[in-house]
């Protein structure tokens, strides 16, 4: 059965290599099964403010749709001076207290070597809003510095095999958890 899968991409510009990275994830998903759909509305998120998480802005309405019509959330988003991007961050924060996250399984995908910081601080924020993450799917494919296209991925032995991995157990996970909830 088709699963669908919600990418984010932490990046606004227009040449992101990780939204490039999620480009070719939703290629290679579809070998797993998973109708990847690309999370566009990240920029139009307005600044997080608490006092309006209750009536919140239809932009923020729409992300929580879209997140609660998922099955699964990939996520592919650089560093910026040791942290994660404000974009990522204020979309998250817009969803820790709705709790769309509560219980989704999550994979983070690292398109740099060197962002090791804002990979581990996405990761722990992601874990403190109670989502499942998806461990072996949390691979670091290395792109930096490469100028790859969507089939330059898909045609890499190498980054092909970390992406197939990514995907594989992103749905293997889907796979183990409805064999719980028949079982239970
Ligand atoms: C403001 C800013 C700060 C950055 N800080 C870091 C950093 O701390 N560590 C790092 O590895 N790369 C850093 N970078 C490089 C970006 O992570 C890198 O260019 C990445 O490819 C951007 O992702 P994108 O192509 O998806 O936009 C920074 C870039 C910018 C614009």
């Amino acid at each position: 059965m088709p699963r669908h899968v919600l990418a984010i991409c932490g990046s606004l510009r227009a040449t992101s290599i990780n939204r490039t990275l999620l480009h070719a994830s939703q290629m290679q998903g579809l070998k797993h099964a998973l109708n990847i759909t690309l999370y566009d509305g990240l920029g139009d998120l307005p600044i997080f403010n608490p006092d309006n998480e209750q009536t919140p802005p239809k932009s923020v309405l729409a992300f929580r749709a879209q997140l609660s019509h998922s099955d699964a959330i990939l996520i592919a988003s650089p560093e910026y001076a040791h942290g994660v991007t404000g974009a990522i961050k204020n979309a998250l924060d817009w969803v820790v207290a709705s709790g769309e996250f509560m219980q989704m399984p999550v994979a983070a995908i690292n398109a740099s070597g060197r962002a090791t910081i804002a990979q581990a601080a996405l990761i722990e924020t992601i874990r403190t809003m109670d989502a499942t993450i998806i461990d072996d799917a949390c691979v670091t494919i290395v792109l930096n510095g490469k100028n790859y296209s969507t089939d330059d991925i898909i045609n890499d032995p190498e980054t092909a095999r970390l992406l197939d991995q990514a995907l594989g157990s992103l749905r293997k996970a889907l796979d183990e958890s409805d064999q719980k909830r028949d079982i239970a």
